[in-house]
């Protein structure tokens, strides 16, 4: 049996994070318009966009059309890579952007910038193709431009995405004034990240799990133990691979424009134990861990072993 989730997971500022929310990455303007308002309807209180995205006007739309009060609803955004040099311009240009006066969560979407002054406003390359970055501005003086912004009222909390334990560690030996509540990274039984998380839960930071499904063309889909599972409980493999992200303490993410699919993938079931850890093992039967997302940061290293 399958419930909605109402399940909420209480965040290092004190205040809590619906587990499940809505993934917005790849969906056109329309797209995202109506499935986050159809999301509202059907019982979602958690958005995630980027300014990455390019989104964020569409999503403040379909959050003000549904009439849901702003403080019923967890909004998360993220700062671009281009921006690190002034995270509060970009913060304000985001809220103009979707139409509020404030985000529940602000993360910096990569641990590294790419050069503002480049040829390219999102990503500049450099001669060679390789992208832009700015290998002598450490995203850890980022974070320190970050951190007031809670106290001017344009976010609630801040965090981190696509961090590595050793990103995190680094970040934590630096003295800081407000710690990250969350780490969005990608998450899913291929790529559990169990260290991570072991960390993570150390240090009282949620993770998010984006791709939870492996993004484009959902690959887990396609796995024939995930599928098996499924069949016990009479539910969809994508019901079970959210439930499962659930049951091991995370948010998930998962992202749909089809009405049907955003509908159940609110819907979970409470995992038996059993079945958890053997989601949890699955990325030993399938030869290691699998990455879906990695764009070419290089020569920056934003993955390491530590998975
Ligand atoms: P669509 O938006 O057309 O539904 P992820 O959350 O891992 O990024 O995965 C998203 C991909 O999986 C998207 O391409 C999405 O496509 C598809 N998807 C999302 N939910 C489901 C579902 N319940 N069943 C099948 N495919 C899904």
């Amino acid at each position: 049996m399958t419930a909605k989730c109402t399940k909420a997971f209480k965040l290092l500022n004190g205040k809590e994070i619906p587990a499940i929310g809505l993934g917005t990455w790849k969906a056109t303007d329309e797209e995202v318009y109506n499935s986050v308002l159809f999301a509202l309807k059907t019982g979602y209180r958690h958005i995630d966009t980027a300014a990455g995205y390019g989104n964020e006007v569409p999503i403040g739309k379909a959050i003000k059309d549904s009439g849901i009060a702003r403080s019923e609803i967890f909004v998360t955004t993220k700062l671009w890579s281009i921006d690190h040099h002034d995270p509060e311009a970009a913060l304000k240009a985001s809220l103009e952007r979707l139409g509020l006066d404030y985000v529940d969560l602000y993360l910096m979407h990569w641990p590294l910038a790419l050069n503002p002054k480049g040829n390219h406003p999102a990503i500049p390359t450099k001669p060679d193709g390789t992208r832009d970055i700015l290998l002598d501005w450490p995203f850890t003086k980022t974070w320190k431009l970050m951190e007031p912004l809670i106290e001017k009222g344009f976010t609630k909390a801040l965090g981190v995405s696509n961090c590595t334990i050793e990103k995190l560690t680094t970040l934590f030996n630096e003295n800081l004034k407000v710690k990250p509540v969350v780490n969005q990274v990608e998450l899913h039984p291929y790529l559990p990240q169990h260290k991570l998380l072991d960390f993570a839960k150390k240090h009282g930071i949620i993770l998010e799990a984006y791709s939870p499904l492996g993004s484009s063309d959902a690959p887990l889909l396609k796995d024939e133990t995930i599928a098996k599972i499924a069949e016990t409980y009479g539910v969809s493999s994508a019901t079970i691979i959210i439930s499962w992200a659930v049951w091991r303490g995370t948010v998930v993410l998962p992202k749909s424009v089809k009405e049907s699919r955003i509908e159940s993938n609110f819907e979970i079931v409470t995992l038996k134990d059993e079945d958890g850890e053997k989601l949890n093992n699955l990325v030993n039967e399938r030869g290691g861990p699998q990455r879906f997302v990695s764009p070419p940061w290089n020569p920056f290293v934003v993955f390491d072993s530590s998975l």
